[in-house]
C-alpha cells in the first residue's frame, strides 16, 4: 500500500471510529462510555450535595461474619436521599466490590419498577478484616463510589 493511500484508510478509519463515539455518547443508553468516564465519589461529608446525597452508596455490613457462612450485604442508593426510579431517570446498575475487586451486579433494565437499593447474599472464606465497597450507575448522573465498610470474617 502507498503512503498516500495508508493516509487516506487510516483517515476514513478514524472518521469511523469517531463516528461511533459520538453516535454512542449522545444516545439515551450509553452505559458503557460512561462506566469508563470518572467515577464520583463523596468529597465533604460534613457538607454533601445534593447529587451527593442522591447517588453515592451507602453499604450495610454486619460488623462480623463467620468464615463460609452466607449474610446480607445491603446497598442504599443514595446514602441521604432515595435516588428516584422513573421511567427517565434510574439507578440501572449497582455493583459490589470485596477488596477491590467486583463480585457481584444488579442491572436493572428499566426505570419506574426497580428500586435504586441492592442486596447481595454473600459468604467469606478468608479470616480478618475485609473492606466492602459498591458502586451504582445512574442513567443520567453517572458513576458513584461508596465510601468503604469493613467487617470481620471469624
Ligand atoms: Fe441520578
Amino acid at each position: 500500500m502507498e503512503r498516500r493511500q495508508f493516509v487516506k484508510a487510516s483517515a476514513a478509519g478514524a472518521v469511523i471510529l469517531l463516528a461511533g463515539k459520538a453516535v454512542q455518547a449522545s444516545g439515551p443508553d450509553n452505559g458503557p462510555l460512561r462506566r469508563m468516564a470518572k467515577i464520583n465519589s463523596l468529597v465533604n461529608e460534613d457538607n454533601p450535595t445534593v447529587l451527593e446525597k442522591k447517588h453515592v452508596p451507602l453499604v450495610t455490613v454486619p460488623k462480623s461474619v463467620v468464615k463460609g457462612k452466607w449474610f446480607q450485604v445491603r446497598v442504599k442508593v443514595g446514602f441521604m436521599i432515595e435516588h428516584p426510579s422513573k421511567p427517565a431517570h434510574w439507578i440501572d446498575r449497582v455493583e459490589l466490590q470485596v477488596g477491590g475487586k467486583k463480585v457481584a451486579e444488579i442491572i436493572n433494565v428499566a426505570g419506574g419498577i426497580t428500586s435504586p437499593n441492592a442486596c447481595f447474599n454473600i459468604r467469606l472464606d478468608k479470616p480478618g478484616d475485609v473492606k466492602l465497597e459498591a458502586v451504582a450507575d445512574c442513567n443520567i448522573h453517572g458513576t458513584w463510589l461508596s465510601e468503604p465498610v469493613y467487617t470481620r470474617v471469624t
